[in-house]
């Protein structure tokens, strides 16, 4: 389903100034009209549909355009800036880096990349013993997939090579994470689909009522795949477009399943690592240990960077050079990643994250107390939250409605990125895990407003 798109044109503001937010012209900024039409004339549609505020700095948990408008950032740049934004620790890194000489080494082996694999396996879970860097999550998942299929058709046959996902699932949108994914119309051009790629249902406990691991065993069987077939099993430890987590009960009977079957349990931490969800990685909330962690996004607080981790027995599958990305590995980033890292650590952010966590599911329990006929669900845990919108008294999305509400919070100043998820009914809340109690009751105050007001708007 495509989702609707912000319009260019300028709409009346009201004027806000408060310690963390400030509106001060219309938005969309009029001056800034012209570079937005320049991006919808030379990019593809695909790239237009965040909502119109030309970003010019961020700092910590507010982002400013230059005409001096300022937001509390309930986006995080979609999970990115975990640490916040260019805390001074991470602008000293990177001018320190940038200062030394050297920005690239391509595998031609740095420092700072032997830094980075060091510290990923101290914080990865026991067993974990190699790290492979690329540069965006959907590399990391992709190459998960590869490593996986290559592991069970080398070490057991040529049939074992069916990579099992859950419908809903976002994995990327290179060919193979978009093929493992489970949102059909992100696939349907992709013509006969690979048998070797097969979606079960996500347990969600709302469209699909049945949360039991048996609906898992059966969707295999019904289409004739044994556990011989299966060389991988690929979940995000919390579905992204609703922030849905699995019953801890099925994860357990998964990571099960896999060790009878001899397949690798891939877990695509892309968005939810680093704290996301008050744990360091969201897997942690079950209690298990995959035995592949995808990672990226918020690995480095804004650099594009990703990691595959997992053990040597499938990560040193592929000899020397046949396992590589020009940017692997690349001293800036490197930089970045160890900087993010170290401030997640020391300055405690993921005890933040499930503290404040706590502020915002109370918060949000207030709102859905108020507005239950057209929210269907908050869920999420630590400073992830996603609310979805439906038309009254039904399961079914409401986009327009969710559309609205994230125009009306950038007009007053909180910035939160466009509606998703299925039927493009959830507005996701997600700021930087630094954020402290009195700008994130300040922003949620926005978007409790916010709800009011569109609803009264679209008269829901
Ligand atoms: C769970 C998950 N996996 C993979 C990706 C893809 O990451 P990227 O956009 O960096 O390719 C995303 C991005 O949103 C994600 O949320």
């Amino acid at each position: 389903m495509a989702y609707m798109n912000y319009e260019l044109v300028s709409k009346k503001t009201e004027r806000i100034s408060t310690k963390y937010r400030k509106i001060l012209t219309d938005i969309p900024v009029p001056e800034s009209i012209p570079i937005l039409k320049e991006l919808r004339k030379y990019e593809p549609i695909s790239m237009s549909g965040q909502p119109l505020v030309v970003w010019d700095n961020a700092e910590n948990i507010t982002v400013r355009d230059r005409w001096g408008n300022k937001w509390i950032d309930f986006s995080s740049g979609v999970l990115v800036a975990n640490c916040g934004h260019l805390p001074p620790e991470m602008k000293r890194a990177l001018v320190d880096q940038i200062n030394s000489g050297m920005i690239h080494s391509y595998c031609f082996p740095n420092e700072p990349r032997a830094k980075l694999v060091k510290k990923m396996i101290e914080i990865a879970p026991k067993g974990m013993d190699k790290v492979f860097l690329l540069t965006t999550g959907a590399e990391a998942t992709e190459n998960a997939i590869k490593l996986a299929k290559t592991w069970g058709t080398r070490t057991v046959g040529p049939d074992k090579n069916v990579i099992v996902t859950f419908s809903g699932s976002f994995h990327g949108r290179t060919l193979g994470s978009q093929l493992a994914g489970g949102i059909p119309a992100l696939k349907d051009w992709i013509g006969a689909l690979d048998p070797t790629f097969v979606n079960v249902p996500f347990p969600d406990g709302y469209r699909f009522e049945d949360t039991s691991f048996d609906v898992f065993e059966k969707s295999l069987a019904d289409r004739g795949i044994g556990k011989d077939r299966v060389c991988g099993v690929m979940m995000e430890s919390y579905q992204g477009g609703i922030a849905g987590f699995y019953p801890g009960e099925y994860v357990k009977k998964l990571r099960k399943w896999c060790d009878d079957a001899g397949a690798l349990l891939i877990d695509d931490e892309v968005q939810a690592g680093f704290g996301r969800s008050g744990k360091l990685f969201s897997i942690e909330h079950y209690g298990i240990v995959p035995d592949i962690i995808c990672c990226g996004k918020g690995m480095s607080g804004g650099l594009p960077i990703s990691a595959v981790i997992g053990n040597s027995k499938f990560m040193d599958i592929y000899g020397p050079g046949e396992m590589t990305s020009t940017h692997s590995g690349n001293p800036l980033t490197c930089r970045a990643a160890l900087t993010s890292i170290d401030l997640l650590l020391k300055n405690k952010l993921v005890e933040n994250s499930a503290k404040m966590g706590k502020i915002l599911h109370a918060e949000l329990g207030k709102i859905k107390d108020e507005h239950g006929d057209i929210i269907g669900r908050v869920q999420g845990k630590g400073l992830l939250a996603a609310i979805l919108f439906v038309k009254s008294g039904t399961k079914e999305p409401d986009h327009p409605l969710a559309f609205a509400i994230v125009e009306r919070c950038i007009q007053k100043g909180v910035m939160l990125y466009a509606p998703l998820g299925p039927g493009g009914g959830t507005v996701k809340i997600n700021p930087p895990l630094i954020i402290t109690a009195e700008p994130l009751m300040e922003g949620l105050s926005v978007v409790a407003e916010a709800v009011s007001a569109c609803r009264k708007e679209l008269k829901r």
